[in-house]
């Protein structure tokens, strides 16, 4: 998809399609009103006879209108214009592309925006157009050998921009837009492949593939023998049970003119399938534990995007990459093992896996001296309870650090929202014969809160932070496959990173 920006009147657009907003109920945006104008109130006429009521994503196709430039006018539903926020901008836009995609029009030109930016500038509407608009237009198809590539004709989407001075501001923000779509798409595409293709070792690709990609991107990788070397026993206690090598990948984006020093850690969990090895868990749905690597691919989808759009930040990300399978050779429930940290841990339920591989990568990332560790996992069935599919759950040490997030999260319309994290919630841990346990007693109580507090027992040396993305890595139903979120949460906050590193800078 190809993206540009003009600013110009909607009815002078040569064009297969110009899109313009109704609110409810029945009242014309500005440049449905400008159309109305100038067709002679060929669209007051419509919306007075009820075919177009202005709900939130419908959406209502028109051919010849009279006076009009362009080949159609889509009225796309903008619901109520004092309702008319974030979410419901990118409601409006991905209704509209969605009908495009199925219509013969090959270019649409957007009008949008300018009701919008009373609210919000008009930078973020730019950006998150196009970001919503990525999201719609994807497709994964390549496994299909039928009727996969059906003909979509929609090539170039176009916003329009209130005045010719908004240009130079909606050309950045466009930018920024396109890189995070990027990076999303790449994120989507790795965590929809099956867990036979998407191995611990394709992983690696992906990482190589950035790295040959970029040369801001340097790609180390530790295979089983090195994991052993750095004596990753609780790494290595998950990967134990399966058929397929273990990996340990380190990524570093360093751009030109900037230092290494304390770099920003990212670590996503890396668990390419996870049937819950011997804590085998139920066939129903078992399918969707081939995503369990979501955060390894907002990580990788992170890198992507920010390799694109080079802010002078310093990013390490780190990915233990492995299949949690039952076998002969597998974890029993009760075996103790020693992690990177030396903590040992009595490991109750092979199926809390995600914990141990994700402590020995945050305790690798203390060689780093970082400013900040964040890691993303599809932690807990217990965050879906929790939150549903709405937002991720933020959890972490230190305050500011998970403010951060949570703005971000509001600012780029992925939303994470905060929990507590008093010691309470991790005395459960308790273990009759280690350190710790991978799993309190208190059975299905605040699961995702007794997650975060096992993880921040190896989390102690630096600021960290944790997103528990099991609820919004991936759809269920019809629409079933990976969203690639939180890349852009990620993005926005590493963004807002550069700028305030900027400015303590002078
Ligand atoms: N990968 C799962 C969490 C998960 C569940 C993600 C459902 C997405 C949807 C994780 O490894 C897991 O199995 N967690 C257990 C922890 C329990 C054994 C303490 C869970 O949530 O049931
Ligand atoms: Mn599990
Ligand atoms: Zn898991």
């Amino acid at each position: 998809m190809e993206f540009t920006i003009k600013s110009g009147s909607p009815e002078k657009q040569r064009t297969a399609c110009v899109v313009v907003g109704i609110f409810e109920s029945r009242k014309l945006s500005l440049s449905a009103e400008r159309i109305d104008r100038v067709s002679k109130g060929y669209i007051s006429d419509i919306v007075r006879h009820g075919d177009m009521e202005g709900y939130l994503g419908s959406t209502l196709m028109l051919y010849n209108v009279p006076n009009i430039l362009a080949d159609r006018v889509l009225l796309v539903g903008l619901g109520r214009e004092r309702d008319f926020k974030d979410m419901e901008f990118r409601q409006a836009i991905k209704s509209a592309v969605k009908l495009l995609n199925e219509t013969g029009a090959y270019e649409a030109v957007f009008f949008l925006t300018e009701e919008k930016v009373r609210r919000r500038e008009l930078g973020w509407c730019i950006e998150h157009a196009v970001i919503a608009a990525g999201e719609v237009v994807y497709s994964f198809n390549h496994l299909k050998t039928e009727n996969s590539d059906v003909r979509r004709p929609l090539r170039k989407i176009t916003f329009s921009v209130p005045m010719r001075s908004d240009l130079p501001v909606a050309e950045v923000m466009m930018a920024r837009g396109i890189a995070t779509a990027e990076g999303i798409e790449f994120a989507r595409d790795i965590a929809n492949n099956p867990a036979n293709l998407c191995t611990p070792e394709y992983l690696t690709e992906m990482a190589r593939m950035l790295e040959s990609m970029y040369k801001e991107i340097s790609v180390t990788i530790l295979n089983r023998a090195e994991i052993e070397a750095e004596k990753m026993g609780a790494f290595l206690a998950v990967a134990k049970g399966s058929e397929v090598e273990p990996y340990f990948i380190v990524l570093r984006y360093t751009p030109a003119g900037v230092q290494k020093t304390s770099p920003t850690v990212l670590v996503g969990k890396g668990i390419t399938f996870d049937s819950g090895g011997i804590s085998l868990k139920p066939a129903a749905d078992m399918d969707h534990m081939k995503f369990d690597m979501s955060g390894a691919a907002a990580v990788l989808g992170v890198f992507r995007a920010i390799a694109d759009l080079k802010p002078s930040i310093d990013l390490v990300g780190l990915i233990p990459a492995c299949e949690n399978m039952p076998s002969g050779r597998a974890t029993k429930p009760g075996d103790v093992v020693t992690s990177l940290s030396g903590k040992t841990i009595e490991i109750l339920n092979t199926d809390a896996e995600g914990r141990l591989i994700l402590a020995d990568a945050l305790t690798y990332a203390e060689r780093f001296s970082p400013e900040a560790v964040v890691d993303i996992a599809t932690l807990t069935g217990a965050m879906v309870v929790a939150l549903g599919h709405e937002a991720a759950g933020a959890f972490g040490n230190n305050d500011t650090l998970v403010r951060s997030l949570v703005n971000a999260g509001e600012e780029s319309a992925d939303r994470a929202w905060s929990f507590p994290m008093w010691s309470e919630y991790g005395e459960g841990l308790k273990s009759h014969f280690a350190d710790m346990a991978n799993i309190g007693s208190g059975g299905r109580a605040a699961g995702s809160i007794v997650a975060a507090q096992f993880l921040s027992k190896f989390a102690g040396k630096y600021n960290w932070a944790h997103l528990d993305i099991a609820g919004v890595a991936y759809k269920e139903g019809k629409e079933k496959g990976a969203t690639g979120r939180p890349v852009s949460l990620l993005v926005t906050w590493l963004l807002n990173r550069e700028d305030r590193e900027n400015e303590a800078m002078g």
